[in-house]
């Protein structure tokens, strides 16, 4: 090769490993000093992170006091959810929360057949959460769409209810709170026992 073409590339290659070795040389430099910061920010006080830390185990941890009866779920319901979940919970437009075991996973293999016999009731929070807990939470964290986080702890203990009575998992003149929400056993759980572990939180 003449070396009209050599030394540029010479050249070229010197100054990669140059640029590669400083680089190098930082990274470690930042690894080895623990103490590295960004200066970015400032911390956070704890009353500062608590409004944001809401979220609520399966365990009941973090489940705030209160109760709701599935009776003023119904009317909650009615004022804040109809109109996107359906009357009944399972016309939609917007997620299904009233299911049924008609069909659950992927690979059933006679998924086909169940969808032809439950047209619309395909996974719902009712036949797919596993802990009505998480029901709870979404609702408090997430609905109504237009209005996240709007409705008291009471009002979220009894829209929960009504769903779990929509989903036949709890009688219609029951009240819910922090402590009956752990009894409702979900029929998500027991499909998967295996996939849902016991976790101590
Ligand atoms: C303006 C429409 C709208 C209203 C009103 C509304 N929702 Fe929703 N809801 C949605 C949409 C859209 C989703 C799906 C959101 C997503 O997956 O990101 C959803 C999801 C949910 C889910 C989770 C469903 C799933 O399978 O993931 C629950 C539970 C729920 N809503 C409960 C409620 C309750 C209770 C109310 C009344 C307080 C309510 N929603 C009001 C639109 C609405």
């Amino acid at each position: 090769m003449p070396s009209r073409f050599l030394y540029p590339r010479c050249l070229k290659f010197m100054l990669s490993c140059l640029l590669l070795v400083t680089a190098l040389g930082q990274v470690a430099a930042y690894a080895d000093d623990a103490t590295y910061t960004t200066d970015l920010g400032v911390a956070l006080s704890p009353s500062e992170v608590s409004p944001y830390e809401i979220t609520i185990f399966p365990s009941g941890k973090n489940l705030p006091e209160g109760k709701g009866s599935v009776k003023q779920g119904e009317g909650l319901y009615q004022n804040h959810c109809m109109m996107c979940h359906g009357e009944e919970g399972d016309e939609g437009p917007a997620a299904r929360l009233k299911g049924s075991d008609g069909w659950f996973s992927f690979s059933d293999p006679l998924r086909v057949l169940r969808i032809d016999k439950y047209p619309i009731l395909l996974i719902s929070v009712g036949s797919l959460w596993p802990y009505a807990t998480s029901i709870f939470d979404y609702i408090r964290r997430a609905m109504p769409h237009y209005a996240p986080k709007s409705l008291s702890n009471d009002e979220v203990y009894a829209l929960t209810a009504y769903i779990l009575y929509l989903n036949d998992l709890l009688a219609k003149e029951s009240v819910l709170n922090e402590e009956t929400i752990l009894d409702i056993s979900m029929p998500g759980k027991q499909r998967s026992v295996s996939a849902w572990p016991e976790i101590e939180l």
